[in-house]
Order: structure tokens, then sequence, then C-alpha cells
């Protein structure tokens, strides 16, 4: 995507979007809304020599159809099988600008598939093809939110694996998706390929035949409590907002954990990633076809963009350490708390009328 086609649609949809959650979502939220209270942190050991060695993996040019994006979209299914996740490939083939068809294929890792509903994580693993720089490895954007979306499971796995396993009001969906960049300039028809093919999928009505008589089954979309997506995250001191009203409340519980994990000494350095206060517009990303569902969203994407943001110095060499860190430590007591403190379904939708 262009610097000024994705500020051009953090503009335009500002205008188009903000009407509907003001309006709508003040009633329920305020009772629905999982409350962020005072937190007690946990302590978990960060595994950081698994989050490097996945990095490791990811880090590799990764455009679609290319060698590397193939070893990558191998990698996640094995690394979330590893982990105890159901791993399923959604592929398809589409025309693209530039190349013509390509196949294309989203990694879910699902646990408790059964369950009523369920928590969303997701980030994007293809990187965007750059006629001039065939070497562009795209570390924030988005490696590094793939890696700890891993590197989460993973530290987590103790608690997936034993006390969550087997519920039935919340599975824990990862989400890969693949084809989030433009091929040519970032327009709603020429970006995020694999998000809109999933998202139709799981919109499709489906039907259950339990005792010889049809029923309708909740469309697999409407089981998504909220879809949290990863984007642009391990440049220095990065900064987010809350973008969406009727996920202010979670967001909010994000800043109560930074504040808790500071006071706890379990941070390094001394900025605040988590701003709590609403963003002045909104970022055009993979979440769109969701949120055209009705679907939560929970957008974590740094704003500004790293300074790296489409260019070749998006690698390695330019990560800051503490900050991913961080980002770990409070975004896996994030998953932690969402998923202990759950019992019933959490509505967060907006109310149509
Ligand atoms: C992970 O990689 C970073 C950057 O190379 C390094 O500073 C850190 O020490 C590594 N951590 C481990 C546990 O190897
Ligand atoms: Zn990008």
């Amino acid at each position: 995507m262009g610097i000024g086609s994705k500020l051009m649609a953090f503009a335009g949809l500002l205008c188009m979007l903000l009407l509907l959650p003001l309006a709508a979502s003040q009633a329920q939220t305020q009772q629905q809304q999982p409350q962020a209270r005072a937190v007690g942190v946990t302590q978990w050991s960060d595994d950081e020599a698994h989050f490097n060695r996945t990095l490791d993996s990811i880090l590799v040019p990764r455009v679609v159809g290319s060698p590397g994006h193939q070893q990558v979209r191998d990698y996640l299914v094995q690394s979330l099988s590893g982990l105890g996740f159901q791993a399923e490939v959604d592929e398809f083939k589409q025309r693209v600008p530039v190349f013509g068809e390509l196949t294309f294929a989203n990694v879910v890792g699902t646990i408790n598939p059964h369950a009523q509903n369920f928590l969303a994580l997701a980030c994007h693993y293809d990187s965007k093809y750059f006629p001039n720089d065939p070497g562009f490895l795209g570390a924030t954007d988005s490696a590094v939110p793939c890696a700890i979306l891993l590197n989460t499971a993973k530290t987590l796995s103790g608690y997936l694996q034993k006390e969550f396993r087997n519920r039935n009001d919340v599975g824990l969906m990862l989400i890969f998706f693949d084809g989030e960049e433009a091929f040519k300039d970032w327009t709603d028809a020429d970006s995020v390929y694999g998000s809109k093919h999933l998202a139709k999928k799981l919109a499709q009505v489906v039907r259950k035949d339990p005792a010889g008589q049809f029923q309708q089954a909740p469309r697999n979309i409407d089981r998504i409590e909220v879809l949290v997506l990863l984007d642009l995250i391990g440049a220095r001191n990065p900064k987010f907002s809350s973008f969406y009203e009727n996920t202010h409340g979670l967001h909010t519980s994000l800043v109560q954990i930074e504040k808790s994990l500071r006071s706890a000494g379990q941070l390094e350095g001394n900025n605040n990633m988590f701003l709590n206060r609403a963003s002045g517009g909104l970022v055009d990303d993979d979440h769109r076809p969701f949120l055209e569902e009705n679907v939560p969203i929970l957008h974590l994407v740094a704003t500004p963009f790293p300074d790296v943001w489409h260019t070749p110095r998006d690698n390695a060499a330019n990560l800051h350490w503490p900050s991913i860190r961080n980002f770990n430590r409070v975004f896996r007591n994030f998953v932690y708390q969402y998923l202990k403190r759950h019992t019933s379904p959490v509505n967060l939708r907006f109310y149509r009328t």
C-alpha cells in the first residue's frame, strides 16, 4: 500500500464508520464489556528463544507465489500443529494485478473448534511485492506480529493445553491472513485478498441436521466475539489508540495490564504503548471484510506507522527488542485474562436499527 493511499483510507473510512459506533454501541457495551478493573497480572516466562526461532523462520521474502511464501505457509501449519492447534489451510486462486493468477492460502489454527464462540487473533504473513526490491522483508509488516501470535500460544501453552482445552464457551483461533498487501496500488479491490476470502467463507450459512430435521446453525463468522488484528509492530516505542467504540473496554484492559506490569517492574523502559484514548481516524487493513460483517474489531496497529514502513529498512536490524518484549508481555496477559474470565457469550456487536 502506498502511504498516500493508506492515509486516504484512514480519512475516507472515518466518515463512513464513526457515525455507527458512536450512536449505536453506548447502551449495550456498558453492561457487556469486560470491565477494566484492577488487573492481577501473571508472570509468564518470555521464551524469547522460541520467539527468535519463530521470527527467523518467518523473516524471509514471502510474496504470494514465491518459494519463501510456500515455506512460511508450511512453517505456520507445522508450528500450529506442534502447539496443539487444529490447523487448516484456506486455499484459493485469484487473478491479481502484475502477476495474473496466484494461489493464496490463509492459515488458521483453532483450539476448542466446537466451542460456542471464539477469540480470534490475527496477522498477515505475506510480504509486499516491490519490483525494485526483491529482498523486502517486512519485519514489522508483519513478521513480528505473526511471531507474537505464535509466541503467545507457546508461552501460554501450559494453560491452553490443560485448563483451557475442552471448554465449550470459548475457543481460541489464530488467523494468518494471506495477501494483505496490494500488488500495485492499495484499493479495496487490490488488498486484503485472504481476509476477503476467509470472511466470505465464514459468513456462509451452514445447516446442520442433528435430529433428523434441518436447523440453521449460527454462521461461523458470528461466533467470533472479537477479531484482534496485529499489524506494524516491532519498531521503537509504538503507540496504540482505540479505534472502535464497541471494543474500547478491551483496549482499556490493555492499558491497565501495561500499567500493572510496569508497576510490577516487568516492562523495559518507560514508553506507554497503549494510549487510553480514541484514535482520530481509522486504518484500512485485514479487518475490513470482518467489520463489514459486524465482527467486533480490536485493531492493534501502531500509529504513526513505523518510519521503516514499506522501505528496505523494515528488517531485523531496525527492530527494537525492548518494545517487542513489552508487547509480548502485555499481549499474553490480555489473551490469558480474556479466556480465563470468560464464562458466557460476550456480545460486543453493534446493534443496527
Ligand atoms: C533474540 O534476538 C535478539 C536480537 O538478535 C537478541 O538481542 C536476544 O538476545 C535474543 N534472545 C535470545 C533469548 O536469544
Ligand atoms: Zn504493508
